[in-house]
């Protein structure tokens, strides 16, 4: 909450700038529009980071599955409490965390360092080690400026009072968390221009964690060591549904797949119409509805990555009995 007040605060500022400036000389109002435009940029980055790319608000929110991939329901936004359980294959049941301005039961009352060190550290506020189904391992890589684009978005849901209960593993944390290896310090990650499609594109799909859900899943959790070979079975209930290959793999993954098709995959969910309907069996836990945001130049990078990785042969039956 305090800096959502500082945000406001700043636009406070910037429009008082500009009415200091309509009455006096116009040497102020440059400045005050750029505040306000890096504002707005900061925020709109961070929007599409949260919402499109990391998912953060798809993990965080209660997500409909009488709809086709299930999207997110309004007015949960950021209120956690969707479980994840054994019908992933997890060890125990881990819930989305409440992270909206809430002061009591949300992260209203951290700072941004302490938001960035759950993100990038797993630790939350009050010491404790978060379950690696949170993707810190991957936003450990990023560029702190999309960290912070992300935080000053996510300041502005709307609070949520929801008191999400605590995890319960079948096993001690410490057996699924690698522990210090991950302490690295962000400060000098960078993102890669977009002008280099591999390199954003790897970016991109490390920021998105395309590769834990097109892991093959094994007694022992997600095998990392097969990435984007697809097989992660996940057991919604109402229907059952295994990650695809999204290796070069001809016969078994996206090798065929022109960038065209592979751009199918998304852009139909733009519209709400092309989800709202309920697929029974043949449904996904691919957040698509979310994904679909994702601007055409960046799926096209994730493309290229994907398709300059080593091919992995892994038949993978979507549906499975
Ligand atoms: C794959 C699902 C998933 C994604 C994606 C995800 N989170 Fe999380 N997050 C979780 C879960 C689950 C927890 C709680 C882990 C636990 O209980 O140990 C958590 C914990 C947190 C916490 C700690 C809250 C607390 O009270 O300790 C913060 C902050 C957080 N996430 C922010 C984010 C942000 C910001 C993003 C996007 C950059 C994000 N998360 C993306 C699943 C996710
Ligand atoms: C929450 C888990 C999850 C995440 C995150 C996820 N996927 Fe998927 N994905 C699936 C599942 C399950 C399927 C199979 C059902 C379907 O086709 O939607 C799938 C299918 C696909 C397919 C279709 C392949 C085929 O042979 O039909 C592509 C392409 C794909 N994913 C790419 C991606 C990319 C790229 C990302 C990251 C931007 C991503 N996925 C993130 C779970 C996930």
């Amino acid at each position: 909450m305090r800096k959502f007040l500082a945000l406001a605060a700043l636009l406070i500022t910037s429009i008082a700038a500009i009415n200091f400036s309509a009455c006096n000389s116009n040497k102020t109002e440059p400045v005050a529009n750029n505040k306000e435009d890096s504002l707005k940029k900061v925020l709109e980055r961070g929007e599409y980071l949260a919402v499109h790319v990391a998912a953060c608000v798809h993990c965080h929110s209660k997500r409909d599955f009488s709809k086709f991939s299930g999207p997110v329901i309004p007015g949960s936004e950021g209120g956690g409490g969707s479980s994840f359980d054994q019908r992933f294959g997890l060890p125990g049941i881990i819930y989305g965390r409440n992270i909206t301005p809430d002061q009591e039961t949300g992260i209203g009352s951290w700072t941004d360092a302490d938001i960035l060190r759950a993100v990038t550290q797993g630790i939350s506020k009050n010491g404790d080690t978060l379950f690696p189904l949170m993707p810190y391992a991957n936003f450990n890589h990023m560029a702190k400026e999309d960290l912070l684009d992300i935080i000053a978005y996510i300041r502005t849901l709307k609070p949520i009072k929801n008191k999400v209960p605590p995890r319960q593993l079948m096993v001690p944390i410490a057996m699924v968390y690698p522990g210090p290896a991950l302490q690295k310090n962000i400060d000098g990650n960078v993102r890669p221009p977009a002008t280099d499609p591999l390199k954003y594109g790897a970016y991109l799909t490390t920021f998105a964690d395309c590769g834990t859900c097109h892991s093959p899943l094994t007694p022992k959790g997600p095998d990392l060591s097969r990435m984007y070979a697809g097989g992660y079975t996940f057991n919604e209930g109402t229907f059952k549904v295994n990650s695809a290959n999204i290796t070069p793999d001809s016969a078994t993954g996206i090798g065929t797949w022109t960038e065209e098709r592979f751009l199918n995959k998304f852009t139909p969910y733009r519209e709400e119409k092309n989800y709202n309907f309920n697929p029974g069996t043949q449904n996904t836990m691919m957040p698509l509805s979310e994904l679909a945001g994702m601007k055409d130049e960046d799926l096209k990078a994730i493309y290229a990555y994907l398709h300059s990785l080593n091919p992995i042969s892994n038949k993978v039956e979507k549906y499975p009995k």
